[in-house]
């Protein structure tokens, strides 16, 4: 927060719980996370196109989705003072006991048979289904229509599906991706990033025909990769590593799992043992899900592996369920065969990945406060400073700073001491620095310190960019 990465929104107001604003640093930071994404994931397969759609949607979009039924948590009200809390987190503080998978009556059993009481007041407490979605009206008079803010960006691309369809080449399989913001009214947000009411997700829906599952044209690409895993027989083990073709799971499946893998390991770099996937049963997964493993990152400051985000089988659901309301045919026709396509999603909370990296980035060393961000996500990627405020070397620097910052991300200063100006930027997670001295006025080089080792090695101006380009490659 007070590097500006993240600020509680409406400060002055006092802030709102579940809500928060970037800065500075976290909007370039964001940016660059969503841009490695969608370079990654778009990539993937030629027929993969991103949408943009809105946040505001028609009731019927909900009841066709499932969500106004079904997107639920259970609520626990206090009868006298009245305080909300999650049924859930309740039994899982005074109890010590997960209640994942539970239904509204086990809930509400388990609250009553161990006298679990309002811990604002002592109260009786009211067990409800409370649904997590923000209700609005849109227009006014008699022409007012309910509507709700959008609780996952994936509606936007089923609701998109028949057109894209026809326009891009009536193939299959097809992939829409929606990068933006989703709205939950979750009944009591916490842990910083990890629980917001307004978050963004990147999420990516793949259709394709369901007879076609167990099959992927590249598989033997990804067959002997090792996934880390920890299955539902796993629960109290070790989290294993297993070949993709050892794997009882569809190879369409697979292949995008493999490919959440590397964005994690390979693009973003980060240590193995702090990343896998996790399978969730079928108590646990989301009402949409066929097949459903999260993935997870290992983070200390919120007790251990978190979810990133998911690889959802949702089968014909969605489709489905919008071809029934709004009486659209959703249908495709491939060679004469008439079906609905099925749907596998990649799903990521973007905040809740940026929490992650920011958390395993931190380091408290002996003499400095560093952020070892992956290069590629770090809101700076390079600093140029002249080493003393002297007229000839503020002049050199701000003609490297010129060249330099129209090919990366680069921060100019010339504020404070050269050590002081190396730690605001460990601080705020700057790979690379670049100082100009009186030997660049002689010999046009100069340094190039590195964050993690803090090495300085001297290059050439002449050589920099091609350097940074490796570095950043
Ligand atoms: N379209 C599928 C879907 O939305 P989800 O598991 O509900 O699935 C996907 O959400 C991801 O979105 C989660 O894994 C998480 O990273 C992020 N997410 C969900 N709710 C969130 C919240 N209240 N605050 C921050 N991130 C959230």
């Amino acid at each position: 927060m007070r590097r500006g990465f993240i600020f509680p929104s409406a400060e002055i107001y006092g802030g709102a719980a579940g809500l928060w604003d970037y800065g500075p640093l976290g909007t370039k930071m964001k940016n660059s996370w969503e841009n490695l994404w969608r370079k990654h994931f778009l990539r993937l397969d030629p027929n993969f196109y991103e949408i943009s759609t809105t946040n505001i949607l028609p009731k019927p979009v909900f009841e066709g989705s499932g969500h106004l039924e079904s997107f639920n948590d259970a609520l626990a009200e206090c009868n006298s003072c009245h305080s909300r809390f999650r049924a859930d987190q309740l039994i899982e503080e005074k109890l010590r006991i997960s209640s994942e998978g539970m239904n509204l009556d086990e809930i509400k059993k388990i609250i009553k048979e161990k006298n679990l009481r309002c811990p604002r007041c002592g109260g009786d407490l009211n067990v409800k289904f409370f649904n997590l979605m923000f209700r609005l009206e849109l227009g006014a008079g008699e022409s007012v229509k309910e509507a709700y803010l959008r609780p996952e960006t994936a509606q936007g691309a089923y609701l998109a599906f028949k057109r894209a369809f026809n326009i891009l080449r009536n193939k299959l399989p097809i992939g829409l991706a929606i990068i933006g913001k989703s709205f939950r009214n979750e009944i009591s947000p916490r842990q910083g990033f990890y629980r917001l009411r307004e978050f963004h997700q990147a999420e990516l829906q793949i259709f394709f025909d369901p007879d076609k599952m167990n099959e992927h044209e590249r598989f033997d690409e990804i067959r002997k990769k090792k996934l880390r895993i920890y299955s539902i027989e796993d629960r109290g083990k070790e989290t294993r590593e297993v070949k993709c073709e050892d794997m009882d799971l569809p190879k369409f499946y697979l292949y995008y799992m493999s490919k959440i893998q590397d964005f994690y390991l390979e693009i973003l770099k980060l240590p193995k043992e702090m990343f896998r996937f996790r399978e969730l049963d079928e108590n646990e997964r989301a009402f949409y899900n066929r097949i459903h493993w999260d993935f997870e990152l290992n983070i200390e400051s919120l007790g251990g592996y978190k979810e990133m985000g998911g690889i959802h089988y949702r089968t014909d659901h969605d489709l489905s369920g919008h071809q029934r309301v709004s009486k659209e045919n959703l249908m495709v026709n491939i060679n004469g065969k008439k079906f609905i396509p099925h749907v596998l999603e990649l799903s990521f909370g973007i905040d809740r990945n940026l929490w992650a990296l920011l958390d395993l980035g931190y380091e408290k060393e002996e003499e400095r406060t560093v952020l070892k961000l992956p290069v590629n996500v770090a809101p700076y990627f390079c600093a140029v400073f002249p080493l003393m405020r002297k007229e000839e070397l503020v002049k050199k620097a701000k003609e490297l700073y010129n060249i330099i910052s129209s090919e990366f991300s680069t921060m100019y200063d010339e504020t404070g001491s050269i050590g002081k100006r190396y730690r605001r930027q460990d601080e705020i997670g700057t790979p690379y620095c670049i100082t100009i001295d009186y030997d660049t006025l002689e010999n046009d080089t100069v340094t190039l310190r590195d964050r993690d080792t803090m090495k300085q090695e001297r290059v050439s101006i002449k050589e920099i960019i091609e350097i940074l380009n490796k570095k950043l490659r």
